[in-house]
């Protein structure tokens, strides 16, 4: 068996391989396929599906957003900071230059207060900063609700900076 073994591996010119290389190999490749198939760990927490639904088609399924296009919620202090920041984005929209997590985007993000309703951007929002790596405290319905009232005037997409000093615990 190990000369059959030995005699097929002789026959690729490729140094070192032996006994482990083979085993290796597969493993590798078999690792890379589940992590493929491997279904989100956080796949089951209330809020998921609202926001693959509502978010994902832009922000991704698993928060990462796309380069240069759409920003990260991973790992984004805009998620995860001072809730009326995320909320205020998610209420009215985004919009102009804006750098997160050291790459710079120039898009637009249109309000979704209209179609969510408090309790909606509640569970999305908290969804968002319990997964993908997140770890901040949750945003509850009363929380969307005082800031829908402060905002109700607001007709337009927020810009960045308009926001930036809530961001930075400067604000309001
Ligand atoms: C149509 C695409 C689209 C949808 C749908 C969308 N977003 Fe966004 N979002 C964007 C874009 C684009 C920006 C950045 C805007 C800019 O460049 O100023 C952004 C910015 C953000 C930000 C601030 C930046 C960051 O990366 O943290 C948050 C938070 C956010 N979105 C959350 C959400 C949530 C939650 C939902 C679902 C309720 C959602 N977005 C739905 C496109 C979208």
């Amino acid at each position: 068996m190990r000369k059959v073994r030995d005699s097929f591996l002789s026959r690729f010119d490729i140094p070192n391989l032996g006994r482990l290389g083979i085993p290796v190999v597969l493993l590798v490749a078999l690792f890379a396929a589940c992590a493929e198939k491997t279904p989100d760990p956080w796949r089951d927490l209330p809020g998921r599906n609202a926001y693959v639904f509502h978010c994902g088609a832009c922000h991704g399924k698993r928060g990462l957003g796309s380069k240069n296009l759409f920003p990260p919620l991973a790992g984004s202090p805009w998620a995860n900071g001072p809730v009326d920041v995320p909320i205020r984005v998610v209420l009215q929209g985004l919009e102009g230059e804006l750098t997160v997590n050291g790459e710079d985007y120039m898009n637009i993000m249109p309000g979704l207060g209209k179609r969510l309703k408090d309790s909606e951007v509640a569970e999305i929002l908290t969804f968002v900063r319990s997964a993908f790596g997140n770890q901040s405290g949750p945003v509850t319905a009363a929380d969307v609700a005082r800031v829908r009232a402060e905002t109700k005037d607001r007709k337009r997409m927020w810009k960045v900076p308009q926001l930036e000093p809530m961001l930075k615990g400067t604000g309001e």
